[in-house]
C-alpha cells in the first residue's frame, strides 16, 4: 500500500550549487517521486534539459503530470552505475545524486524495506533482478551476515542477530519484515527513539541493492559524463557514504578516474533547523558538492 510521496530534502542548496547553466544539460540520478527534478526543471530556461534516472521502474507510475507534458525532460529505468549507456562523455553540466530510497518505497508493505509494517522481506529497489532479501538472509553464511550488520549496519549487536537469524532459518526460512523485525528485538532492547530494527534493516537493504558499490559507479561515471566545469551534487544519509564521497572528492580511494574536483559551497551542507521540523527525515542529510576541474 502507498501512502505517502516523498519531500525532496535540501532543495534550495541543490538549485544554487548545483544549476550553473540554466539552459544546461542535467542529470537527476535518482528521480524517486520527481521531487528535485520538478525544481531543476523549474529553474532552467527552454534549451535546459533534465534526464531522470532510476532502477525502480514503479516510479514510471507516479511521475508528477508537469512533468511528463515538459519537453525538456526525459526518465531512463536504469542503474545510475549503467549511465555511460545512456548519455555522452563531457556532455553534462550539472548531476544530482539523492541516495538512499524515497518514502514512497518505505511506506509501501509490499516492497519491505519497513520494520513498520509487515510485508515479504524484498528490498529490492527493481525487482526484477537480483536478489531479494529474503533470498539473502536465508542463503548467507553467517560470517557475511555479521559482516553486512557490522559494516554497513554499524550495529554493535551484529554477531547476536547473525547467529539467530542462522539457528532460525534451520527450522524455516524468514520470510516476512515482521518475522525480521521480532528476531532483532528479541537481540537488541529498545532504547531511547530510535527503533532497535533500524541498523539491521538498512544493512540488509544497501546489501540487496549493492549501493556502496554504486556509489563508487557512479562517482566514476559522473567524472566521465560531467563537462569540466560541470558540478557533481551527493546527498548521503549516512557517515558510511558521505566518507566515500568526501574521500572521492579530495582524490582518494579511485578506481580510474583521474580527474580531480574542487568543492563547492564549504565542506558540506547540512539542512536548516526549519527544513528538520518540517521534514524530520531531511535531519541526517549531508549534501556535498563538487566541480569538476580541467
Ligand atoms: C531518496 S530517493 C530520491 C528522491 C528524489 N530526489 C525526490 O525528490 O523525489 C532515491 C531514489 O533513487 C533510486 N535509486 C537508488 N539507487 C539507485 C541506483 N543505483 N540507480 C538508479 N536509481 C537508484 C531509488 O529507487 C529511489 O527512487
Amino acid at each position: 500500500m502507498i501512502n505517502k510521496t516523498h519531500e525532496a530534502v535540501m532543495v534550495e542548496e541543490v538549485l544554487t550549487y548545483l544549476v550553473i547553466d540554466k539552459n544546461g544539460i542535467y542529470i537527476d540520478c535518482t528521480f524517486g517521486a520527481g521531487g528535485h527534478s520538478q525544481e531543476i526543471l523549474k529553474e532552467l530556461q527552454d534549451e535546459g534539459r533534465l534526464i531522470g534516472i532510476d532502477r525502480d521502474v514503479n516510479v514510471r507510475d507516479k511521475v508528477p503530470l508537469n512533468l511528463k507534458s515538459d519537453k525538456r525532460f526525459s526518465l531512463i529505468s536504469d542503474r545510475f552505475s549503467n549511465l555511460k549507456d545512456h548519455v555522452k562523455k563531457d556532455s553534462i553540466d550539472g548531476i544530482l545524486v539523492d541516495l538512499g530510497i524515497s518514502s514512497t518505497q518505505l511506506d509501501d508493505s509490499e516492497r519491505g524495506f519497513s520494520f513498520q509494517s509487515k510485508g515479504p522481506l524484498d528490498m529490492r529497489m527493481d525487482q526484477s533482478t537480483g536478489i531479494s532479501a529474503e533470498q539473502w538472509i536465508n542463503t548467507a553464511s553467517k560470517k557475511e551476515i555479521e559482516d553486512v550488520f557490522w559494516i554497513l549496519g554499524e550495529e554493535r549487536a551484529s554477531r547476536r542477530v547473525a547467529k539467530i537469524i542462522c539457528e532460525r532459518r534451520i527450522k524455516q526460512p524468514i520470510t516476512s519484515t515482521q518475522e525480521l523485525t521480532e528476531i532483532v528485538l528479541s537481540c537488541i532492547p529498545r532504547r531511547g527513539k530510535k527503533h532497535p530494527a533500524t541498523n539491521i534493516f538498512r544493512a540488509i537493504r544497501m546489501q540487496v541493492n549493492e549501493e556502496i558499490k554504486e556509489l563508487y559507479s557512479v562517482l566514476e561515471v559522473a567524472s566521465f559524463l560531467l563537462r569540466d566545469g560541470g558540478r557533481l551534487a551527493i546527498i548521503s544519509f549516512h557517515s558510511i557514504e558521505d566518507r566515500v564521497v568526501k574521500r572521492f572528492i579530495q582524490g582518494k580511494d579511485r578506481i580510474s578516474s583521474s580527474v580531480n574536483f574542487k568543492t563547492v559551497g564549504g565542506k558540506h551542507l547540512k539542512p536548516s533547523k526549519e527544513e528538520i521540523k518540517e521534514n524530520p527525515r531531511s535531519r541526517s542529510a549531508i549534501l556535498r558538492v563538487a566541480e569538476k576541474v580541467a
